[in-house]
């Protein structure tokens, strides 16, 4: 997510809004900018990589006196972080510039468009199609800055936060947002929009909560808000008690708990534009030819720690779709086995970082095996898809907490977008069943938010199982790296041991370690596939009968399991490919609450780093 701050008043605008853009870096960025609307002219600067190039920029060239601002760190998601593609952008004739947080689903067609007006686009960017369409609009609504931004958002799709400054309106700033934050600052003689209160509460804590759909206009005394039709609108006025640090985090006690409630934007975020306007999978990083992957034979899915877990999940959806043979393999075990690779393998590396050194130095391997990879990243720009033939973007937004949690959620989301993407071009799947699997994806959002909603249940029970000494986690199938992946959340969060199994290993020696009050979460597969179902139930039956204290998480409606669970967490029904996503969650928030209640530090545990880039 990107960080934005606007300032009018009567203070150096330069100065607020470099201050307002160090207090949002905790959200991460690779490049950065102002502009600034002084006597009627545009000034602006902006430079890739740290604040600190920014700085250095804008006192070797100090911008003008003024009081009206705007101010970006960029998070990229289209284009390289770069001087060109950081922000603010500006039309051609340099009367307005423009900032933007979220991603413009439509910018293809409307690239293509202005271009065919003759306009030159220099960026990679979507943002900068904005900064063109105000310049056309402006002198259609006789200047009027708000106006324009109206008219301009009735052609956007997508999720965005815009914030524009103009010549002809040098005393006010608009902003527009829709399905991304904006909040509006109140001071004495200033006003200020950002994208969280952090960029200004050093100046105010009197706030507005802007809507949905809404434009906020706003001068050194007034703030006039509307919807996009121009009709009056309401906003929700707070005070912002947090310190500093909370307000970083949102007003969360941890990162961690911010991106868990994330996952639903972060899943809809990486699912907006995939579709091309003829219905058709678009996936515009992915620099392979259909041809090539068409001639794909194998696939090997290689990650470390809980990158890897997705890649586990992906396999049977990889498999089912395209009936291709698909291996997931650990970063770090893949090149000392001896791989059988070749041109017809695609070698997919997931890394939330980009920079795991594992994972880099197994594509590495690969490409030198002359296979074909494809990573699958959230970080724009990062070493991993920099030395990849192709890329999918996830796009969770900066993962701040070293546990790995709305970065996992859209990697798999990716991996399954990648899955449709290859039966597409293979012809293993009909564009109408393409269309359903998107349609089911497109869903998962929603439930996820359900599950959130009914999170407090899982946290009373981790408060009364914060002693337990061992944790065990059973799943089958795609549960069976639901399983894994919450075993692994609550050794990196709590210390606790705690192990993953196939369900249906148990028997074979794990069974062994069941005893009288040992918890055992087990995730129950959705009914439609009964020949699973069937077999979890009994699963949990074995356990039960050891004393164990067993925690299921079932679908809503299924009754089967009420005769053997001492606690029931209920999934939203879904199909069963998309059950990992809502299955994830409640043992990300079980992790995140145990360690709470130690007394860990939830989002830097010990021992542990957020990109380990180190073999
Ligand atoms: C996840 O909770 C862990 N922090 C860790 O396992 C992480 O997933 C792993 O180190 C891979 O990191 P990457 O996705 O940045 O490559």
């Amino acid at each position: 997510m990107c960080g934005i701050i606007g300032y009018v008043g009567s203070q150096q605008a330069v100065d607020v809004v470099m201050d307002g853009l160090r207090r949002l870096e905790y959200r991460g960025y690779d490049s950065a900018g102002v502009a600034l609307v002084s006597s009627g002219e545009l000034y602006a600067a902006k430079r890739a990589g740290k604040l600190a190039n920014l700085d250095e920029a804008l006192s070797q060239d100090p911008l003008p006196r003024a009081t009206t601002g705007i101010g970006h760190t960029r998070w990229a998601t289209h284009g390289a972080p770069n001087d060109v593609n950081a922000h603010p952008h500006t039309d051609s004739a340099d009367r307005v510039a423009v900032i933007h947080n979220g991603i413009i689903e439509n910018f293809a067609e409307l690239r293509a468009g202005l271009e065919a007006l003759g306009h030159d686009l220099l960026s990679e960017t979507d943002t900068e199609i904005v900064a063109h369409l105000l310049g056309e609009a402006l002198p259609q609504h006789g200047d009027d800055l708000a106006a324009a931004m109206r008219a301009v958002t009735s052609h956007l799709e997508g999720a965005f936060t815009l914030v524009a400054v103009a010549t002809a309106d040098p005393h006010t700033v608009v902003a527009a947002r829709r399905s991304s934050p904006l909040v509006v600052g109140l001071g004495n003689g200033e006003n200020f929009v950002a994208s969280d209160v952090s960029a200004f509460i050093a100046h105010t804590r009197d706030a507005l909560e802007l809507g949905q759909d809404q434009v906020v206009e706003v001068t050194s005394d007034t703030v006039t808000i509307t919807d996009f039709a121009g009709r009056p609108a309401e906003a929700v006025a707070y005070h912002v008690d947090w310190d500093a640090s909370a307000a970083e985090k949102g007003g969360y006690q941890w990162f961690m708990l911010k991106e868990i409630d994330e996952q639903p934007r972060a899943i809809a975020d990486t699912l907006l534009g995939r579709t091309s306007p003829d219905g058709r999978l678009q996936l515009d990083e992915v620099r392979l030819s259909e041809e090539e992957l068409r001639e794909v034979d194998k696939v090997i899915i290689i990650a470390c720690g809980t990158a890897f877990y997705s890649g586990l999940v992906a396999k049977y959806a990889i498999e089912h779709w395209t009936r291709v043979p698909c291996e997931v393999e650990l970063a770090s075990e893949f090149r000392y086995r001896d791989p059988v690779l070749d041109r017809q393998t695609l070698v997919v590396a997931i890394s939330q970082s980009g920079e795991t050194m594992d994972t880099l130095m197994a594509i590495r391997y690969a490409r030198a095996q002359n296979a074909r990879v494809l990573a699958i990243c959230n970080t724009n720009g990062s070493t991993i898809p920099r030395e990849s033939d192709a890329v999918i973007y996830t796009r969770a937004g900066p993962e701040i907490a070293v546990a790995s949690t709305k970065g996992f959620l859209s990697q798999i989301v990716a991996c399954y977008l990648l899955g449709l993407y290859l039966a597409q071009v293979r012809g293993t799947k009909y564009g109408d069943e393409i269309a359903t699997i998107m349609a089911q994806l497109q869903e998962v959002p929603a439930a996820v938010q359900r599950v959130l909603d009914g999170a407090e249940q899982v946290r009373a029970l981790a408060r009364d199982l914060a002693d337990s000494p061992s944790v065990l986690f059973l799943g089958r199938h795609t549960g069976f790296p639901v399983a894994l992946e919450g075993a692994l959340k609550l050794k990196e969060l709590a210390y606790l041991h705690a192990e993953g199994f196939a369900a249906g290993e148990l028997k074979h020696g794990p069974i062994a370690l069941v005893q009288e009050g040992l918890p055992v979460f087990v995730i129950v597969p959705p009914r439609g596939r009964d020949a699973l179902h069937g077999k979890v139930v009994s699963n949990i039956q074995e356990v039960r009968a050891r004393g164990a204290r067993t925690i299921v998480l079932a679908e809503e409606g299924d009754p089967t399991v009420l005769a053997y669970a001492d606690e029931v967490i209920r999934l939203p029904q879904v199909p069963t490919l998309m059950q990992p996503l809502v299955a994830t969650v409640p043992l990300q928030v079980f992790a995140c609450e145990v360690a709470t209640v130690l007394g860990h530090d939830v989002d830097q545990p010990r021992n542990l780093a957020k990109s380990v880039t180190v073999e």
